[in-house]
């Protein structure tokens, strides 16, 4: 096949299934960094006592490469992403390389990888990756010595299997999806802690995602931001250690105040989320997700409507508003994108 027709097979299977041909990696040992380099996507060669396999010394980052109708391609948000992969490597105590290494090793891929960023609607989703290769099965409580930094591609499609069909969510009151200090973690072990709680929604109520609500404070889904809206107001919950922050979450709010929205940055009490549905919109946001609309609610064995069930006219225009940014149909006017 050439890279035209897989990059048009990869945006129909699932999201993230089809890697580009092509990785960067560098590696640290005795206290430094290797020489970046672009190699054939291959297999890693590790210890099986790695630091990574048993203490989940893992973090990453997503964010999207964006093709314009003339051909020329933009990454988006590139520095807010770079920002949060230190926090995150931060609080896994795991060395990372200078931001202007992770920022040329990205972009470089991308570069090399330009024929496998898929027309709109598709986008490159770029996947850096830290992870904890010390052999050292007795570091239990001590960071890894030694790291490697690398980083995939993948052309992508819509992350919901039902395109932007309105989701389905289950909303979970009892347990959270992490623990309350680590949420704004983008680390493998927070996915592992929820995932059990997120299959088990989807097998017994057949739901797209589970809200995380503990003890009744709306955060977030698994993958994913959440946003009430209606016609005048965007609320969401202010930024805390529980739950990560988003950079589609930034992005959003910032185009619903230039688009006239009072912005709320407030906590979304269950009530509160309870008594907004019937007359107005809830919405999901993320990198993966973009913006997509929540259609039904199940609460307690309940189903609830949000709105009519279908995707409302602030979700599709705050949704428009963010794609015709990246796709260069609307001006950048918060320099968002980066050329390549
Ligand atoms: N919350 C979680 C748990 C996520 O996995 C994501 C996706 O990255 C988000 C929120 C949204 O973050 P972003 O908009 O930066 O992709
Ligand atoms: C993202 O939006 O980048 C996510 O993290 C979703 C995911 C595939 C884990």
């Amino acid at each position: 096949m050439t890279i035209t027709e897989q990059v048009k097979h990869a945006i129909e299977q699932p999201f993230g299934k089809v890697l580009a041909d092509k990785m960067a990696l560098t590696s640290y040992t005795n206290g430094s960094w290797s020489e970046p380099i672009v190699q054939p996507l291959q297999p890693l060669s590790l210890s099986p006592g790695a630091h990574v396999f048993h203490y989940a010394s893992a973090c990453f980052e997503g964010l999207k490469a964006h093709r314009f109708d003339d051909g020329s391609i933009h990454i988006f948000r590139l520095d807010a992403h770079l920002a949060r992969l230190q926090q995150s490597a931060q609080l896994l105590c795991l060395p990372l390389p200078d931001e202007s290494v992770c920022r040329a090793m990205i972009v470089d891929l991308v570069r090399q990888c330009r024929e496998w960023v898929p027309q709109h609607p598709g986008t490159l989703y770029i996947r850096p990756t830290l992870i904890g290769t010390e052999p050292s099965i007795g570091s239990a409580a001590t960071p890894s010595k030694d790291a490697l930094f690398y980083v995939l591609v993948s052309p992508v499609g819509s992350y919901f299997k039902g395109g932007i069909k309105p989701l389905r969510l289950s909303i979970e009151t009892t347990h959270w999806r992490t623990s309350p200090e680590f949420g704004l973690a983008k680390a493998g072990g927070n996915y592992a802690a929820a995932l059990k709680m997120i299959q088990d929604a989807k097998n017994n109520l057949h739901v797209d995602q589970v809200l995380f609500a503990p003890g009744n404070d709306v955060q977030e889904t698994g993958a994913a931001n959440f946003m009430l809206l209606n016609d005048r107001q965007l609320i969401t919950k202010p930024l805390d250690t529980t739950f990560l922050h988003g950079v589609t979450r930034d992005s959003i709010l910032t185009i619903a105040r230039e688009l006239g929205y009072e912005v709320r940055e407030e906590a979304i009490p269950l009530d509160r989320l309870l008594a907004w549905v019937p007359n107005g919109e809830a919405v999901l946001t993320g990198t993966a997700a973009v913006l997509a609309s929540v259609g039904t609610l199940i609460h307690k064995g309940e189903e609830i409507k949000v709105g009519n069930g279908e995707m409302g006219p602030n979700a599709a225009r705050l949704r428009s508003a963010l794609v015709n940014i990246q796709n260069g149909t609307a001006p950048d006017h918060n320099g968002w994108l980066t050329a390549i």
